[in-house]
């Protein structure tokens, strides 16, 4: 999620005092929690000048669910790299669709008053989106550390929603924090500075778009049996304009090009599609600028759709063609069956809105990051990316030093190549029948 950020120093003013405790003695170094998907009726909250409105249609989110307090109190808040700060409680009847309340009511509520460690920061903030926003008062409170039977991180500094408008989960924001866009930690902060994490690091896979699992978020650290080969290394590239004033930190790498590789083979490469691109999993689309969204509509030979997206027949899904994302020499392809989403029955449409405005700027949403494996390294200011595979669980921990995820190989096989997901014999009994045709006949 993009947010509007003005005014957001005001308050912290009050924040900015030096938090004091002992640090938690963990030898394990990361923390990992699964990737929740949920599915909901919604309309794109992104209604603003540069971005096109998509009308009510189902998409999915992907969140985390953080247990806060004590006794901790769960609440489910959605997985925003695009975003710096943490908060919960929306206001569900102010959601979007009567889905979406629905979701918001089962999503989990954080009451301060049922807290003994809640302290009131004594701070307001209004957190605007396209559509929609959030007024939060920040509030301070310990938060659960699974996996660990010592103490929580403590005294995490984040919104609770006094007031909110057609939102139906809190934010879980994941981008630079303190020293770069706030001047408070942040949970990413926090984390290294309590010591659970080495660097100020995480790796993100989403997970399939149909599969309820395989996706996880690991806070300093990484999961090589999430990918395959070799990860990438890229610079995270500094604030990028935004309009007429200077962006924020955010998680920018160069992308080089955009392009398709068609169900036969066809292999085209988008003019002009070289230009910084935002890693945002708050966001369930990608943008593109007009002349690429216009190429791949002539590419899919896809209808423009009244709500601003590309549809394609649902028949497509399943071709062998693939959407693809190339960052120095690494080449993300987006299976067409990750890229195209079902919207309602038979209403299938390609993951990508253009994006308006004089500058070339991409955001990759959620319908890039399925197929990408990617580490967030902001100790370093370093992204790393892989395409993501999904072959079992093997955690390691990121050590804070320039350059520590490229020692580390991805423990999967690309599910493209025939042979590494056919097993061997097939291939060696077969053969060893043909000698056998052979020696036979001769
Ligand atoms: C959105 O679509 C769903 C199912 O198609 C429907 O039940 C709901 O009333 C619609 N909401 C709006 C605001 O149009
Ligand atoms: C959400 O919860 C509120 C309060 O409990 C209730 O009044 C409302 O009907 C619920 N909404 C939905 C859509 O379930
Ligand atoms: C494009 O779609 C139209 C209408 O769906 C169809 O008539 C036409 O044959 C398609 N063209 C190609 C090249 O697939
Ligand atoms: C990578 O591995 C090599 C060999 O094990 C080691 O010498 C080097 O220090 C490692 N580099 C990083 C950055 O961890």
């Amino acid at each position: 999620m993009m947010l509007a950020l003005a005014g957001f120093q005001l308050a912290f003013a009050l924040l900015g005092t030096a938090l004091t405790f002992p640090t938690i003695e963990t030898k394990k170094g990361l923390l990992s929690f699964p990737v929740l998907q949920k599915r909901s009726q919604s309309v794109n909250l992104r209604k603003r000048d540069n971005v096109v409105a998509l009308g009510n249609v189902s998409t999915l989110t992907y969140l985390i669910r953080l247990e806060i307090g004590t006794p901790p109190q769960p609440v489910e808040v959605v997985l925003d790299t695009g975003s710096f700060e943490l908060w919960v409680d929306p206001t569900c009847a102010t959601a979007a669709t009567q889905g979406q309340e629905e979701k918001c009511n089962a999503s989990g509520r954080y009451v301060p008053g049922q807290s003994s460690t809640y302290v009131d920061k004594g701070a307001k903030q209004y957190i605007g989106y396209g559509k929609g926003g959030a007024e939060i008062s920040y509030a301070a409170d310990s938060i659960l550390v699974p996996g660990s039977n010592s103490q929580p991180l403590r005294n995490v500094v984040f919104g609770v929603g006094v007031d909110t408008t057609e939102l139906a989960w809190g934010v879980g924001g994941i981008g630079h924090g303190n020293g770069f866009n706030l001047h408070y930690n942040n949970l990413i902060d926090e984390l290294h500075a309590q010591g659970i994490t080495q660097s100020k690091a995480f790796s993100i896979a989403l997970g399939g778009q149909y599969s309820e699992t395989g996706g996880a978020i690991i806070f300093g650290g990484v999961d090589t049996k999430k990918f395959g080969g070799k990860l990438h290394k890229f610079d995270n590239m500094p604030p990028q304009i935004e309009g007429s004033k200077e962006g924020p930190w955010r998680y920018w790498v160069q992308m080089k090009s955009v392009g398709i590789t068609t169900p036969n083979k066809v292999v085209a490469t988008y003019e002009y599609s070289t230009m910084p691109a935002l890693l945002d999993t708050g966001s369930t689309w990608s943008y593109l600028p007009q002349h690429i969204f216009d190429s791949l509509q002539d590419d899919f030979n896809a209808t423009l759709s009244e709500d601003g997206s590309l549809e394609v027949p649902c028949s497509i899904v399943d071709q062998p063609g693939t959407v693809d994302f190339t960052f120095g020499d690494l080449t993300i392809q987006v299976p067409y069956s990750e890229f195209i989403s079902q919207l309602e029955p038979g209403y299938c449409a390609l993951g990508v809105l253009p994006r308006k405005g004089s500058y070339d700027r991409a955001v990759l949403g959620d319908s890039f990051l399925r197929s990408a494996y990617v580490i967030f390294d902001q100790t370093n200011q370093h992204l790393y990316m892989a395409s993501y595979h999904d072959c079992g669980t093997n955690e390691q921990i990121l050590s804070g030093e320039v350059g520590a995820a490229l020692n580390l190989t991805g423990q999967c096989h690309s599910g493209h190549h025939l042979f590494a997901s056919i097993p061997m014999c097939w291939i060696i009994v077969p053969a060893a029948f043909v000698l056998w045709v052979l020696v036979l006949f001769l």
